[in-house]
């Protein structure tokens, strides 16, 4: 009796894989989700065929280019002046901390070498060189975190089920054949894993591809099982716009912060897991150019506080030019970046979302008893904080330590500052009792 019980209980587990609503994040997982959200503030680079296109990530679909022209693009993709030593030495100077490169996204070229389809940078370009690789060596050599970009939807392969989009690329199965697809993704996935060193986290996209069809079964269970049995304190995200699923370890936004819903993509429910927002640098993911409208430094350090005043880090993008070069006006933000987080780092780096909730203001950031009040947007001299239950100890201006004026009512705090606050951000430190 006993043993037919045991083997009913295998057969059942067997025939179920665990599935991922008793996902217990290991140890190391949980270590690598803290080191996430101590590291505040990333690159996305997205990077495919499409940059020679310079229409930005999604032309393929956009235009209704027939799948087996747009492949062609790859006969001449030769990115001459790449040199990973040169990106990531760029990204490091702004302070981030990781990269996210897109492997391969909806277009469906593999930028890396793989065994799974010839449709890749090495077999299919005359630049034949594994750029992953190299950029992998790269991150590892000076010291930054790697995260990888897939994209759960394929333009390109037959394989691929039709999801809204891609529609016009002339392949003939709108059924696919999700089983050949999935086993193509999920080969791809352990490749990924397996020849690149420690990768931070995969970044998924395109889920949304299927939502009017929402019985449709992604079996993200198994997937997401496969890449922490690969690598346990890989993250894993996925691009969904839903509050995550069992088996996920960080929260994405697209193109707005936490709570916010300017763009239409986010608004979903705050989790408790590590919080990260995208944003473009200019108005496009991929390399677009006509789009020379960056954001000033100013803009982007504001968003990147006001990212972690709400407890997210930040993943700014930049699209790589055709050529292999980071656009000049990227690297020259990058730069600026870095030059402020020189000096404020600080009060962003391993902090968490401060005590005192975000306001049209700015917000805080915390780290123990520090209190980080940053000060983005204010036309006044005095600045009240709805500190109850805290003793400021001393308040004083981050950047010289000049001490800081304050009144305490039943309320909170009044800082009484030298001057209405000009810089990008004024950062006021309070220690805390
Ligand atoms: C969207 C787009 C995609 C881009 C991603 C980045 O999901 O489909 O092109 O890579 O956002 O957040």
């Amino acid at each position: 009796m006993r043993t037919k019980l045991l083997f009913l209980l295998l057969a059942c587990s067997l025939t179920f894989p665990v599935k991922a609503q008793g996902y217990q994040p290991t140890e190391a997982n949980l270590k690598a989700r803290q080191e996430f959200r101590d590291k505040k503030f990333g690159i996305f680079l997205h990077w495919g065929l499409y940059a020679m296109l310079a229409t930005g990530e999604w032309t393929m679909t956009n235009k209704d280019l027939n799948y087996k022209e747009y492949a062609k693009l790859a006969g001449g993709f030769y990115p001459s002046k790449f040199d990973a030593a040169r990106w990531v030495a760029a990204i490091k100077a702004s302070g981030a901390k990781y990269i996210t490169f897109t492997s391969r996204h909806h277009e469906g070229f593999s930028m890396f070498d793989t065994k799974y389809s010839d449709y890749n940078i090495v077999d299919a370009t005359p630049f034949k060189r594994d750029v992953l690789k190299e950029l992998a060596d790269e991150c590892h050599k000076q010291g930054i975190g790697l995260h990888l970009y897939y994209s759960h939807i394929d333009w390109y392969r037959e394989d691929a089920v039709w999801g809204r989009t891609g529609r016009g690329t002339g392949r003939p199965y709108p059924e696919g054949n999700w089983d050949s697809y999935y086993a193509f993704m999920n080969h791809q996935l352990t490749e990924l894993l397996t020849n690149y060193g420690p990768i931070g986290a995969i970044w998924f996209d395109g889920m949304w591809d299927q939502d009017q069809n929402p019985d449709f079964d992604w079996e993200l269970d198994k997937q997401y099982a496969l890449i922490h049995q690969l690598q346990p304190s890989c993250l894993i995200g996925n691009n969904h716009h839903l509050v995550p699923f069992s088996g996920e370890d960080i929260q994405i936004f697209e193109r707005d912060l936490p709570g916010e819903n300017k763009a239409g993509l986010s608004g979903q429910d705050i989790s408790s897991l590590p919080l990260e927002t995208c944003q473009t640098m200019n108005g496009m993911w991929g390399y677009k150019i006509t789009d020379q409208n960056y954001k000033s430094a100013k803009e982007l350090i504001q968003y990147l506080v006001g990212a972690a005043v709400k407890d997210a880090n930040l993943l700014m993008n930049i699209g790589p030019q055709p050529d292999g070069e980071l656009p000049e006006v990227a690297v020259q933000r990058l730069a600026e970046m870095g030059e402020w987080m020189k000096v404020y780092g600080e009060t962003i780096y391993g902090t968490r979302g401060g005590c005192v909730a975000p306001h049209s203001w700015g917000g805080t950031t915390q780290k123990g008893n520090k209190l980080y009040v940053h000060i983005l947007d204010l036309k006044d001299k005095a600045l009240f904080l709805p500190l109850i239950g805290q003793k400021v100890m001393k308040a004083s201006y981050f950047v010289d330590g000049t001490p800081v004026k304050y009144q305490k009512n039943q309320e909170g705090y009044t800082l009484l500052l030298r001057e209405v606050p000009v810089d990008i951000d004024t950062v006021i430190e309070l220690e805390l009792d």
